[in-house]
């Protein structure tokens, strides 16, 4: 084994007490950070998201506390203020605090939050970046976000926003591929507003759910009749919506799904 190979294998120490912030990426664990799986590897106490795959907590250390704190059907939330406390309160008590979230923490992820709520009690905290289902997700599903000539921009947004409703965004100033997440529930409007700000209806749209996973499906469709065909399609699982001629640009060799596949 070389020295590089050596280095980026060695652990990276997670001190008791500590609140580490973790991101699981989108679902494959073929997809997670080496340091993420360090990590997974020595903490005490996990706090996971409900889109943190079965397949990515298989790297937990035998014995740990496993917690799921995400969204699950038919159940309560867990409020974010509880959350935080678990956190402050598992870091109080000498745990190593594990807080596994869905692609990257920071990117619609509540990790700010999350990391302010440390830094308030004191506690230190760290975030290993993950990869984000925003670039996760057209990766799958063939498709560049950005290409020379076609998109010289990519932009990330929510849907939702803290009432859950649609963001009041400058919806004629987004420049090139618009990637949105937790779109699916309100892509009638969202495609709306966006042929209201000046996007042609004809524009490509590429709806990528459960990206990464055994079951993914990408369904192509324009702005103006996406949100009918998501209506109409039964979509498994999380989706990103990606808006854009990019999106009508399916490259002939995506990302190894198959391996996707055996890991979920
Ligand atoms: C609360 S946000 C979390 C985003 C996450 N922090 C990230 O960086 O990917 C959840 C949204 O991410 C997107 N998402 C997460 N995992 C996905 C997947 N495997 N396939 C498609 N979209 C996914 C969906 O838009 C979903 O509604």
């Amino acid at each position: 084994m070389s020295l590089d190979q050596t280095s980026l294998l060695a652990r990276d120490h997670f001190p008791q007490g500590e609140v580490w912030l973790v991101g699981a990426g989108p679902g494959d664990p073929g997809l997670l950070t080496l340091r993420a799986v360090q990590a997974l590897a020595q903490a005490d106490l996990i706090l996971h998201d409900s889109l943190a795959s079965r397949a990515v907590l298989r790297h937990a250390r035998p014995g740990a506390e496993i917690i799921a704190v995400g969204k699950r059907k038919g159940a309560a939330p867990v409020p974010q203020a509880r959350i935080n406390q678990r956190l402050v309160e598992g870091a109080r008590a000498g745990l190593r605090v594990l807080r596994l979230k869905g692609g990257d923490p920071f990117v619609f992820g509540r990790g700010a939050e999350e990391a302010r709520a440390c830094q308030a009690a004191g506690i230190a905290w760290r975030v290993i970046p993950g990869v984000s289902a925003g670039m996760a997700a057209p990766a799958a599903a063939g498709i560049a976000l950005t290409q020379r000539g076609v998109a010289q921009a990519v932009t990330f947004i929510t849907a939702h926003d803290e009432a859950g409703d649609l963001p009041g965004l400058d919806w004629a100033a987004l420049p090139g591929t618009i990637a949105a997440f937790m779109a699916l529930s309100r892509l009638d409007e969202l495609a709306l507003r966006l042929i209201a700000a000046g996007r042609s209806a004809a524009t490509p749209v590429a709806v990528i759910a459960s990206a990464t996973l055994a079951g993914q499906v990408t369904l192509r469709s324009t702005l103006g009749a996406c949100s009918l065909a998501v209506r109409r399609a039964v979509l498994p699982g999380p989706a990103l919506v990606v808006i854009g001629d990019v999106a009508a640009m399916e490259l002939a060799t995506p990302m190894p799904a198959a391996a996707a596949r055996r890991h979920a």
